[in-house]
């Protein structure tokens, strides 16, 4: 069974100003660093709301939003008819079950700190991305724990970014790089966010 850590916030998730100049920076990093095509079929790991794939979305040809709470993608569905490239929704648990196609390239913002074991998934990110393919993946820089003030299925407080740079090539992306991709500014302080991108 698996619980939706988002059901509470799926229907004002959107409200929050600081959530999206946070994945409007998180998307013009990738844009600026990954050179997408309107021939590309997307992932976007963690899709929630769409927030971030419907801001790719002018460049691609098609994403497949993968995410386990069903509240946060039923927000999603009701943008599929103004989104600028094909969607599909899957509501999986990546960490538990298997996509059986590959993609171009897979995007995600936020959602690492949700998962438990990162090795293991950034592995399984290699295995669902085609040779020439790319990952972008967006999350927090390692903080004191200060950023969530609820339980969202919260696994590790941001990454330290040699760290995850060194999980991602063992995972057997090439030419890991690690970027600045934005600052989010909280009452209880600033958090600033990178954006990994590797090639396989
Ligand atoms: C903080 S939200 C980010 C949503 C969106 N990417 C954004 O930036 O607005 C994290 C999302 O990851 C999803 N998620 C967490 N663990 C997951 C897993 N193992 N498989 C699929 N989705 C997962 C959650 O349900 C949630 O919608």
């Amino acid at each position: 069974m698996n619980k939706d850590f988002f059901a509470h916030k799926a229907s004002h998730y959107e409200r929050n100003q600081r959530r999206v100049t946070n994945v409007d920076n998180i998307a013009q990093t990738i844009i600026d660093h990954i050179p997408l095509t309107q021939t590309m079929h997307l992932m976007d790991f963690g899709a929630g709301t769409g927030l971030l794939l419907e801001r790719i979305a002018p460049h691609a040809g098609k994403i497949t939003a993968i995410d386990v709470s069903t509240s946060m993608t039923a927000a999603l569905q009701n943008k599929q008819d103004k989104l600028a490239c094909a969607l599909e929704i899957r509501n999986i648990n990546l960490e538990r079950e298997d996509i059986a196609e590959q993609f171009d390239g897979i995007v995600s913002s936020m959602t690492l700190h949700h998962i438990k074991d990162v090795a293991a998934l950034l592995q399984k990110l290699r295995q669902l991305v085609k040779t020439g393919g790319f990952v972008a993946l967006a999350d927090l820089d390692q903080e004191d724990g200060s950023f969530h003030t609820e339980d969202t299925g919260v696994h590790h407080f941001g990454f330290e970014r040699k760290a995850i740079a060194d999980m991602a090539t063992a995972a057997g992306f090439k030419d890991v790089a690690v970027v600045d991709a934005s600052v989010i500014k909280k009452p209880q302080g600033m958090f600033s966010v990178f954006l990994l991108v590797g090639q396989c």
